[in-house]
């Protein structure tokens, strides 16, 4: 029998008024997976991890973590997941060490647990020399490395990645790749969403690639280029296959030229 999935994702569907940004999403994430997330600007991406962490409410569907449902027993759902999200929310006015000593008592560590594992995750981010200064001074990359630190610090075993290198400087961005891995083979269960294909080519154990809201495309990079119709092709060359639309019928080739 297979493992209960980490993640599922069941016919998750989100309306904003009368748009549609993500219809019917069917997902499953296993212990120790790495999901590259892909898709456009716009596509449905964000919109569907606010879903699965519990920040904004499905029109339809269901999130299953580790067994809960998000929308129905948030508590031990939320407790297993770690979020990054695309702009982290810090408290500006905190120092980086204030900051994970309060978020680690709303997560419900002791004290001292809670000093320890703010000690280690600075360290861990490269952040201990920076941990008395406030947040507001901090540079961009910082910033999200502080937004790691702090979905880190309940050790979950769901970790959700929204644009996780983003801002982050060669060496950290190398050094977060690998410690995503390690999180993995640890059986942390990754999504992430990148526009940077060669991070979500040398990380996923699977893709899946959602246009306008639906998931068009779902497999290894192999398989994305089979389904797009071109075996071997790079995960650039599927992407850009399987998410470009269809000339509209009325613009004819000799209008183009
Ligand atoms: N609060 C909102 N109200 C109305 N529409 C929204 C809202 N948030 C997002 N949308 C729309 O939902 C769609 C999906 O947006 P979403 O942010 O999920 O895309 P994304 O895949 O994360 O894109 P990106 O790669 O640019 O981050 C877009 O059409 C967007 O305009
Ligand atoms: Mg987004």
């Amino acid at each position: 029998m297979a493992a209960q999935p980490a993640i599922k994702l069941e016919n998750l569907t989100k309306a904003y008024e009368n748009h549609l940004a993500v219809q019917d999403l069917n997902i499953c994430v296993q212990p120790g997976e790495i999901f590259g997330f892909l898709g456009a600007n716009g596509a449905g991406k964000t919109t569907t991890m606010k879903m699965m962490v519990g920040l904004l409410p499905p029109t339809s569907g269901r999130v299953i973590i580790q067994g809960h449902d998000v929308w129905q027993n948030p508590e031990p759902a939320k407790r297993t997941i770690g979020y990054v999200p695309d702009t982290p929310i810090l408290h500006e006015l905190l120092t980086a060490r204030e900051f994970l000593w309060f978020m680690a008592d709303l997560y419900g560590l002791s004290r001292s647990e809670g000093r320890a594992r703010a000690e280690e995750l600075l360290e861990l981010m490269d952040l201990t020399p920076h941990g008395d200064r406030l947040i507001r001074d901090f540079s961009l990359g910082m910033k999200r490395k502080m937004a790691i630190a702090t979905a880190l610090l309940h050790r979950p075993q769901v970790l959700l990645l929204d644009e996780v290198t983003n801002g982050l400087d060669a060496r950290a961005a190398r050094e977060v790749k690998d410690l995503i891995k390690a999180w993995a083979r640890e059986g942390v269960a990754v999504v992430l969403t990148t526009h940077i294909l060669s991070i979500a080519e040398e990380l996923s154990d699977r893709i899946g690639l959602i246009h306008r809201g639906r998931l068009i495309a779902e497999g290894t990079a192999a398989e994305l280029a089979e389904q797009a119709g071109i075996p071997g092709a790079n995960l650039e060359e599927s992407f850009l296959a399987l998410t470009g639309d269809p000339l509209p019928a009325e613009v004819t080739e000799g209008e183009l030229q």
